[in-house]
């Protein structure tokens, strides 16, 4: 006998997707032209930044991510008919906690979106930098207490006998989701500074939520992750548009408003999605990346304003970036970390007189340590292929290996 498939689910389930893909594709194209014709006006407003790996110094027009931002919002805003217009009919049966899950998604990311401008114009210290994402998760949060406040976690068999099948870890898993924000658009943002990087690696993350979403929407969950869905196809389109401008030699910078944005987006959808566990799986390189910068984050290793790749004009390819210090002026922890990074070659290090020199933390300049001086777009899509690699490895980890640790 034929298997039983509700017509009206399958509907309801594939025609709004059909539909965002189709605005999807028609921002993109929007996005493309608009870009441009809004450079002059960035650079009349002092948004400019100067391309530090390029024998010019043009002004090249900064911060573009407000405008990816707002085509991206405006498409959310103009799609909400699509999933919610045939309630809106009946008024009795209008899904009310999936219309504030849709709307405090939008507001959080439209918030992030506002102080990452914000950051961009005013400049604002490291400290506060971190602030940022924790305000801008607070109307996410606040929703997810009011419809879910699920904070129950299913413990990995290995650690049942102790444990039990699930703990209730209350308050402590809103300190995770906010935490998970702060992340994840911190993360994207110091993984930069070659031309491509940050959006490059942002639509490889957004891909292969895609993709999870798209595998998962065959099963119980799956209005989840057709939520989801809603989020990341118009991201993606308004992201290749910005690439197309972004990627070497770039006419655009996307400046902290597009990291931000970008890195709110793909935490708004793991935790309304209930798959925040894999979005961090897609994130292994800026997890390596954030753990090797924390030395020189929390300032154990001096740390300078820019860290990204040093340009030799004569060669036209990137090079190793470097940091000098007095070794006399480390403090215990600042010393060791040196000695483990030198066991674990991770660092090239000299010292002369009691002067270190150093390259500076980043996965950027572990890449070059290993393949020598590479040219600026050979040198991004190298990260961006490790960046595939990795979300490859997530997928064999979140589905193969979960059996290891859960009943899935
Ligand atoms: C982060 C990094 C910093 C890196 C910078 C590059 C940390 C702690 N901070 O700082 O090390 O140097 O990003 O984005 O890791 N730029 C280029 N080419 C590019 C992209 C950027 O030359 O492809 C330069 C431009 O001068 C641009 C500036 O970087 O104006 C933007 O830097 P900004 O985003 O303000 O730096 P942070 O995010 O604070
Ligand atoms: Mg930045």
């Amino acid at each position: 006998m034929a298997p039983d498939i509700d017509i009206n689910q399958e509907y309801g389930k594939m025609f709004p997707v059909i539909i965002n893909f189709i605005m999807s594709v028609t921002v993109y194209f929007i996005t493309v032209r608009l870009i441009p014709s809004l450079k002059e006006k960035f650079i009349k407003a002092n948004l400019f930044g100067i391309d530090m790996s390029k024998t010019t110094s043009d002004k090249v027009p900064e911060s573009l991510g407000v405008v990816v931002g707002c085509t991206f919002l405006i498409t959310m805003f103009l799609f909400i008919p699509v999933p919610f217009g045939h309630n809106l009919l009946r008024s009795k049966t209008f899904p009310h906690d999936e219309f504030v899950k849709f709307i405090s998604a939008l507001l959080s990311i439209c918030c992030m979106l506002l102080l990452g401008f914000a950051d961009d114009v005013l400049d604002v210290p490291w400290r506060h930098k971190l602030l940022l994402p924790t305000i801008a998760s607070l109307p996410l949060l606040m929703v997810y207490y009011v419809n879910f406040n699920v904070t129950t976690i299913i413990v990995p068999k290995p650690l049942r006998e102790w444990l039990g099948l699930s703990i209730d870890i209350g308050l402590v898993y809103y300190i995770y989701m906010g935490s998970l924000a702060v992340f994840c658009t911190n993360a994207i943002n110091i993984l930069a500074g070659v031309n491509g990087l940050e959006v490059g690696q942002s639509i490889v993350i957004a891909v292969s939520i895609a993709i999870f979403n798209i595998i998962e929407l065959y099963g119980n969950l799956w209005k989840a992750h057709q939520f989801s869905l809603y989020f990341m196809l118009p991201y993606i389109g308004v992201s290749f548009a910005l690439l197309k401008h972004n990627w070497y030699p770039s006419s655009v910078f996307v400046g902290d408003t597009f990291c931000y944005f970008s890195g709110m987006t793909f935490a708004v959808v793991g935790i309304l999605g209930h798959f925040s566990k894999t979005t961090l799986l897609f994130f292994i390189p800026q997890v390596f990346n954030f753990l090797y910068s924390s030395p020189q984050l929390f300032k154990l290793i001096p740390c300078p304003r820019h860290r990204l790749p040093k340009f030799n004009s004569k060669t036209d390819r990137m090079e190793v970036s470097i940091t000098v210090f007095k070794y006399c002026d480390l403090n215990i922890l600042g010393k060791l970390i040196l000695v483990v990074f030198k066991i674990l070659r991770l660092i090239q290090w000299k010292e002369n007189d009691g002067i270190v020199v150093t390259n500076n933390f980043t996965l950027i300049n572990l890449v070059l340590l290993y393949f020598g001086p590479l040219h600026e777009a050979k040198l991004t899509t190298v990260l961006i292929l490790m960046q595939v690699l990795c979300s490859i490895l997530a997928f064999v980890i979140r589905y193969p290996f979960a059996w290891v640790f859960y009943d899935i």
